[in-house]
């Protein structure tokens, strides 16, 4: 697997599977690497001709006082695991290379609504910052899908959205979320947790299933919502949200809404954990997938 951290290098790497008529795949990542990004390049080796791997720890979706510099960076291991993977091409590009004219300098993308809620409302200017740079590195490699996890559920929403309203050539996948055996979703952020708060950590997936137990059982959104929040504080985070919304679209449900997400952030020690829970209240959720 060739690593390649320029942009025309990217570029050149593209050119003779374009020619040959062959799929290719992206997955964007700011590595350190875990099972739950191995699952999204075994899908992309699966759904396409060619795996291409993005690691860039992204400057802009880190606000001041975030964790921007202690993000660990771990690209060796990262190789090693997407080698293992058959992933095609490794694209690890510097901050220079990405923000030539600084982040300042930077032409942004935003994706009004979806991002000044939950997450962001937490942390102004995040998703912009991310909607930045998927949009770039969706300029720079081209491919035919991209695949993300649900893990990050409003994520993936605000890049469908922008996917759409930029019209950009690219089906835009999503993932259900990879857990340990406890529950807890896999994320490089686990990382930061003491070995206490890593027992106390799976709380925040136990009270996700208490709320869909609670809305199949005919619960409202707002009693679902204060007793989650209620749970996390039981088992010792700190709550920012814990809501039920539309799936569709992230807004507060009404009695009609059928296709739910419960999500939820909290904070334990230096972490700040998210995870989420689609509820059917019909069978089955459906699959969140957006072709444009
Ligand atoms: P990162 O946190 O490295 O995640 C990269 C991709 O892996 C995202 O699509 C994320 O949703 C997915 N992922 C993370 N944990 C997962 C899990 N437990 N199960 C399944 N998928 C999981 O998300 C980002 O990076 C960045 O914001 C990025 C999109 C790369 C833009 O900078």
């Amino acid at each position: 697997m060739e690593l390649v951290e320029k942009i025309t290098s990217l570029r050149r790497r593209l050119v003779p599977w374009r020619r040959d008529g062959e799929q290719i795949a992206l997955v964007p990542t700011m590595g350190n690497l875990h099972a739950g990004h191995l699952a999204l390049v075994r899908e992309a080796r699966r759904t396409a001709d060619r795996a291409l791997v993005s690691i860039f720890v992204n400057p802009l979706q880190f606000g001041p006082g975030e964790d921007f510099g202690s993000y660990p960076r771990t690209l060796d291991r990262d190789r090693k695991l997407l080698e293992a993977e058959g992933t095609d091409l490794l694209f690890a590009p510097q901050v220079k290379a990405v923000y030539p004219h600084g982040q300042e300098g930077q032409t942004r993308v935003e994706v009004p609504g979806l991002s000044d809620i939950l997450c962001g409302a937490s942390r102004p200017g995040h998703f912009a910052g991310v909607a930045t740079v998927v949009c770039k590195l969706l300029n720079m490699a081209q491919p035919d899908v991209a695949i993300f996890g649900e893990k990050d559920f409003q994520q993936l929403l605000v890049i469908q959205r922008m996917v759409k309203d930029l019209c950009l050539p690219v089906r835009v996948m999503g993932l259900p979320t990879v857990r340990e055996p406890d529950g807890l979703a896999m994320s490089s952020r686990n990382g930061y947790l003491t070995p206490d708060e890593r027992a106390r950590a799976p709380a925040l997936y136990r009270a996700l299933c208490g709320a869909r137990d609670r809305l199949r059982a005919g619960l409202a959104a707002d009693e679902v919502e204060r007793k989650g929040g209620e749970e996390l504080v039981d088992g010792g985070l700190r709550p920012d949200y814990f809501d039920v919304r539309r799936a569709s679209d992230l807004q507060p449900v009404t009695t009609q809404d059928e296709d739910l997400v419960v999500l939820t952030a909290a904070y334990l020690g230096k972490a700040r954990l998210i995870d989420n829970l689609r509820v059917s209240l019909t069978g089955e959720a459906s699959r969140t997938e957006a072709a444009t």
